[in-house]
C-alpha cells in the first residue's frame, strides 16, 4: 500500500519585538490557527512534484537530485523545494515525493511560508522514519529559510513547530513557551503586502548610520517585550495594550510604520482597544489590537470602517501535527 502522510502547521503573529529580534533582543510570537496542510506521497520516480492549487501551482516538477535554490518563482514552491533539497542533502531521500499543499491562510503576513517549510520537513521525517526532535525540525527548517531568503530570525518557524505563545531569541537561541490560555486580540490586514527583506535591510541601514540611537531603541524594545511577557502571564491586558502602544511608537521611530496601518491602529485605540500595534516587518500586512471581549464588536466596526480586513483567527494555536 502506498504510504500517504498529512501534516498541518499553524501560522504566526508577532506580538512584540519585531526588528529588535534581528539585533539579539527577545520577541514574543503567538501561533494562529490558520493552518497550512501538506499531503506527501513517496514515489519510485526520483522527482519532486508539487501541486498547490490555492496559489495556482499545478503539475510543477523537478528532478530530486538537482534541486537548487531559485531566486524567483512562487514563494510557496521555493520553500517546499528548498526544504526537500536540504532534507535530501542531510539524510538522503530514498524515494521521490509528490506534495500537495492546501492553505487556510486568508492573507499575507501570517506565516504561510514558514508553515509550509515546517510541514515539508516534518512530512519527510515521518516518511523516512527519522524521529526528529522539535529542535532538529527547527534547525533544518531554519537552514531552508536562510537558503531561500538569506535573512530572518526564525521566530515564525518556532511558532509553526512549538505552537502556543513563545518568548524567542534570534536563531532559536531561546524558545520558551509563555503560559497563557487565550489572548483577547482583534487581528486585521491592512490590504498591503509587506516586503519583509526590504524592511529588514532598511532598519539595518539605519542602525549603521545611527548606531547609538538605534541601540537605545532596541534596548527599550527589549524592556517592553520582557514587561509584556509578565503582563501576559498575569492576564493584565490593559498593561499589555499600553506596552503595544509604546512598542508601536518605537517601530515608527525605526521607520517601518505606514499610513494605512496607522489609520487602523488609531481606529482601534479610539474605539476602546487597550492598545494596538503593527505586527511583523511593517509597511503593510497585519496589525493587532488588544481588546476586552465586550468592546470587540465596536473595535471591529471601527477598523472595517477604515478599510481594514478583520481576520477571524485564534491565537495560541497548536504547533505542527500529523493529521489523520
Ligand atoms: O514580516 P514578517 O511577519 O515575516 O515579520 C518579520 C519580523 C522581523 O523581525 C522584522 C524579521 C524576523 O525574521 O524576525
Amino acid at each position: 500500500m502506498r504510504r500517504v502522510i498529512k501534516i498541518s502547521a499553524p501560522g504566526k503573529l508577532m506580538l512584540f519585538g519585531e526588528h529588535s529580534v534581528m539585533f539579539g533582543k527577545p520577541c514574543i510570537v503567538t501561533a494562529v490557527d490558520q493552518r497550512m496542510t501538506l499531503v506527501a506521497i513517496p514515489t519510485e520516480e526520483r522527482k519532486l512534484k508539487i501541486e498547490a492549487p490555492d496559489i495556482g501551482i499545478i503539475g510543477h516538477q523537478r528532478e530530486l537530485d538537482s534541486l537548487r535554490v531559485v531566486a524567483n518563482g512562487p514563494k510557496g514552491v521555493r520553500f517546499v523545494e528548498t526544504a526537500v533539497k536540504v532534507f535530501n542533502e542531510k539524510f538522503g531521500l530514498p524515494f521521490g515525493v509528490d506534495v500537495e499543499t492546501k492553505s487556510a491562510f486568508e492573507t499575507s503576513g501570517l506565516g504561510s511560508s514558514s508553515a509550509s517549510t515546517v510541514c515539508t520537513v516534518k512530512a519527510l521525517a515521518e516518511l523516512t522514519g527519522n524521529r526528529l526532535s522539535k529542535r532538529e525540525l527547527f534547525d533544518i527548517s531554519y537552514k531552508t529559510v536562510l537558503e531561500v531568503q538569506g535573512t530572518g530570525s526564525g521566530f515564525d518557524l518556532a511558532a509553526a513547530i512549538w505552537g502556543g505563545t513563545l518568548y524567542y531569541l534570534y536563531g532559536g537561541e531561546k524558545i520558551e513557551p509563555i503560559k497563557i490560555d487565550k489572548l483577547p486580540l482583534v487581528i486585521t490586514h491592512s490590504g498591503i503586502k509587506a516586503e519583509t527583506p526590504a524592511m529588514v535591510s532598511s532598519v539595518k541601514q539605519k542602525h549603521k548610520e545611527n548606531r547609538k540611537v538605534m541601540d537605545g531603541i532596541f534596548k527599550l524594545m527589549e524592556e517592553i517585550t520582557d514587561s509584556a511577557k509578565q503582563g501576559l502571564e498575569r492576564k493584565d491586558y490593559k498593561e499589555v495594550g499600553e506596552l503595544a502602544n509604546i512598542n508601536q511608537g518605537l517601530l515608527e521611530a525605526l521607520g517601518v510604520g505606514c499610513a494605512e496601518l496607522s489609520r487602523l491602529i488609531f481606529a482601534a485605540r479610539n474605539s476602546g482597544a487597550y492598545g494596538a500595534k503593527l505586527s511583523g516587518a511593517g509597511g503593510g500586512d497585519c496589525m493587532y489590537a488588544i481588546v476586552a471581549n465586550r468592546n470587540k464588536g465596536r473595535v471591529k466596526d471601527a477598523i472595517k470602517d477604515k478599510g481594514g480586513r478583520v481576520i477571524e483567527v485564534r491565537a495560541n494555536a497548536e504547533g505542527v501535527r500529523v493529521e489523520k
